[in-house]
C-alpha cells in the first residue's frame, strides 16, 4: 500500500501500543469500559479495511486506537456498501466515546470540471440507491420521488419503447434521535456538519502530491470543497448513467458507502463529514478505468487530508468542536 498510508498506519500503531497496553488482552466488554472514561475519540471511518493486529474486534471489524497530534482516534474500515458502512458506524457510536465522525475513501468522478486525483469534501449526500421501478414512462411521479431515469432515452437509435420502463429516485427514511419515534422523515440530502465543513475549509490549498512510486496523476490534484456526492449500493463504471446523476443531481463523486455513514452519525446526533479522493471518472474515462492504478497515489492524498483535517480539529480539552468565528451551543 502506500508510504504516506503506511506512515499513518505506523503512527498509530505506534500509539496503539503505548495506549492501549493495559487492555491489549482485555475481553471487548473491559477494553470498551476502560476507553469510556477517557475523553472521546474521533471516529475514522476508511471505506477500506486496515488489515492490523488491534487490541479490539468486533462482528470482524477491528478498531484501531491511538492519537493523531493531540487527538485521540478511533480508526475502523468497513467494507464495501451502505450496509457495511452503517453497520460499523453504529457499532463505533454504541461502543466508543466519539467527539465526531471522519469517514475517507475513493470515489468515482461525475464532474467532468474536476479531475482524477483530486479530493473533494462534499457538503451534502444523497442515497440514489432507492427507486421505485415503474412500470412504463407514462406512469405517474410518485409521491416521494424525486427524479427520473427514462430508459428509453438511452436507445440508439433514438425513439422506441422499452419494457425497463422508468426508475423514480426515492427520498430516504430518516429516523433520528430527536425526531418522532417511529416516524421517519423523508430527505434526500444529507447535509455534513457546518462546524467539521467550516474547519476542512481552512485546508483550502493543501498541497496534494501528483506522483507517487513511479505513478504520476495526469493533472496536479487539488482539495474542493462545497460539492455534492452521491452513494449507491453499486459501483459505476458507465459514462452514460455517471453523465445522468452529475446533470440530474448536480453531484461531484459517486461511492457506495458516504451517505450510509453520514446518515447513520446524523440519526444518533453526531457530527460528521466525509473526505473523497476521485480514482476514476466512474466510467467516462477513455479506454480503460484508472481506478487501480491511481488506488495508492489517491488513497495517501485522501490521508494527508485526513490527517491535516484532524490536526485542525481542537483537541478534547477546548470542548465542542466549533468552525472558526462560529458560535457553539453547549
Ligand atoms: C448541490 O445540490 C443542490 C441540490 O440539488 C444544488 O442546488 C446545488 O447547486 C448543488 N451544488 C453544486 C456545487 O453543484
Amino acid at each position: 500500500m502506500a508510504g504516506k498510508q503506511m506512515k499513518l498506519l505506523l503512527l498509530v500503531s505506534v500509539v496503539i501500543s503505548s495506549l492501549a497496553v493495559n487492555v491489549l488482552t482485555a475481553p471487548l466488554p473491559r477494553a470498551i469500559k476502560e476507553l469510556s472514561v477517557r475523553p472521546p475519540f474521533l471516529g475514522l471511518i476508511s471505506a477500506h479495511s486496515y488489515k492490523q493486529a488491534t487490541p479490539f474486534s468486533d462482528d470482524g471489524r477491528r478498531f484501531h486506537i491511538g492519537t493523531i497530534g493531540s487527538n485521540s482516534v478511533i480508526i475502523v474500515g468497513c467494507g464495501t456498501g451502505l450496509v457495511n458502512a452503517a453497520a460499523t458506524t453504529q457499532l463505533l457510536l454504541d461502543f466508543f466515546p466519539i467527539r465526531a465522525v471522519i469517514h475517507f475513501g475513493t470515489a468515482g468522478g461525475a464532474d467532468s470540471s474536476l479531475s482524477v486525483g483530486d479530493v473533494v469534501i462534499p457538503m451534502q449526500f444523497s442515497q440514489t440507491g432507492i427507486w421505485d421501478w415503474l412500470k412504463s414512462e407514462a406512469a405517474p411521479q410518485p409521491d416521494n420521488g424525486v427524479a427520473d431515469l427514462e430508459f428509453r432515452r438511452y436507445h440508439i437509435p433514438i425513439g422506441g419503447y422499452n419494457l425497463l420502463g422508468r426508475v423514480a429516485y426515492m427520498k430516504e427514511y430518516f429516523f433520528s434521535q430527536t425526531g418522532e419515534p417511529d416516524v421517519p422523515v423523508r430527505k434526500f440530502w444529507f447535509e455534513a456538519s457546518e462546524d467539521l465543513l467550516q474547519i476542512a475549509s481552512t485546508l483550502e490549498g493543501i498541497e496534494l502530491d501528483q506522483c507517487l512510486n513511479g505513478v504520476c496523476l495526469p493533472k496536479q490534484p487539488k482539495l474542493v470543497l462545497g460539492v455534492n456526492g452521491t452513494t449507491a449500493n453499486f459501483f459505476v463504471e458507465n459514462a452514460a448513467y455517471r453523465d445522468f446523476l452529475h446533470s440530474t443531481f448536480h453531484v461531484a463523486s459517486i461511492d457506495m458507502e458516504s451517505a450510509a455513514v453520514i446518515m447513520t452519525s446524523l440519526s444518533s446526533g453526531q457530527q460528521v463529514i466525509a473526505i473523497r479522493g476521485l480514482a476514476n471518472s466512474a466510467g467516462a474515462e477513455e479506454g480503460e478505468d484508472s481506478s487501480e492504478s491511481y488506488d495508492a497515489i489517491v488513497a495517501a492524498n485522501v490521508e494527508k487530508t485526513v490527517v491535516a483535517l484532524v490536526n485542525n480539529i481542537p483537541s478534547p480539552r477546548l470542548g465542542r468542536i466549533c468552525g472558526k468565528n462560529r458560535k457553539c451551543s453547549a
